[in-house]
């Protein structure tokens, strides 16, 4: 057996397992043990704790609420892209114009935003199709874990985050550091300006986004909640979002026939169920 630096039973395994669905939905599998471990060793060290049975008492105690942030922070996954599955962007941006012409500005839900790469391409969709970096666009870029949303909040990434990015775009939306920021790029301001960064976890009974939405983009979030979780959601989506908005979801994500109350109108994208 592998000499570990924290002893780590199955019983506290399964206890985090548990306080991390009650917290965040997130359902984790068994073979996530050693991935929980690495990564909560960090939080016992920064804390100087002699092992599990500590921090988990620490969870527990008056003087836990600050913990229970970072033990959240600690077991996200936090994987995301530019335009990831781009072609959910190609039909947003044939969309805008109508949703504009129609109600005189667009509101976007990003409900798991990541470090904002997926909010920055929703603005840089939002600007072309609108042919304006001052359209009336706001879009809402939220997730439950505060380390990524304050780095998607400076908007700061490495030259690699946009290399796949064609060179307009690069120019358009994208400032190149010089001195001590060389080898990063920051966003435009004015897609800056376009975001709004909150704090939202998809199982708190209130959001705070401003409805009607045309859009709710939740994509690669769906994968680990379980199904009664989903569908909680499914539902209250429903009801955020005008009558021609779409849910768009992650690859994985595909609801087969829709549900109660989306139906496909595309790869991973739902419309409102038309009710007779
Ligand atoms: C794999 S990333 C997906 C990022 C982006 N949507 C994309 O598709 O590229 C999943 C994100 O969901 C967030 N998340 C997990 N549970 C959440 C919850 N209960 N409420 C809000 N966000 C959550 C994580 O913090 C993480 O940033």
């Amino acid at each position: 057996m592998e000499e570990t630096e924290f002893a780590f039973s199955e019983a506290q395994f399964k206890k985090i397992c548990a306080l991390l669905y009650e917290h965040a939905g997130i359902a984790l599998s068994d073979q996530k043990k050693s991935m929980v471990y690495s990564r909560l060793a960090r939080r016992l060290r920064a804390l100087q704790l002699r092992d599990f049975a500590d921090y988990l008492s620490l969870l527990n105690s008056d003087q836990g609420d600050q913990e229970w942030q970072h033990f959240v922070n600690a077991l996200t996954t936090n994987l995301t892209s530019f335009f990831r599955e781009e072609h959910h962007f190609h039909t947003l941006a044939a969309l805008l114009p109508d949703w504009l012409q129609a109600y005189g500005q667009v509101r976007i839900w990003c409900a798991a935003a990541s470090t904002g790469e997926e909010p920055y391409s929703l603005a840089i969709t939002a600007a072309e199709a609108l042919h304006s970096l001052h359209a009336p666009v706001q879009i809402w870029a939220s997730d439950i874990d505060t380390d990524v949303l304050r780095r998607a909040a400076t908007g700061v990434y490495p030259l690699k985050a946009v290399e796949q990015l064609s060179l307009e775009r690069k120019r358009a939306f994208f400032l190149r550091g010089r001195g001590q920021q060389e080898g990063q790029v920051r966003v435009r301001d004015e897609l800056r300006h376009m975001l709004l960064f909150e704090q939202i976890n998809l199982l708190d009974s209130l959001w705070r986004i401003e409805a009607p939405l045309d859009a709710i983009f939740c994509r690669n979030v769906f994968i680990y909640f379980d199904r009664p979780t989903q569908e909680r959601l499914l539902e209250r989506f429903a009801s955020l979002l005008r009558p021609e908005g779409r849910l768009f979801l992650g690859h994985s994500e595909v609801l087969g026939q829709g549900s109660a109350w989306w139906e496909a109108c595309g790869r991973t994208t739902y419309s409102l169920r038309r009710r007779a």
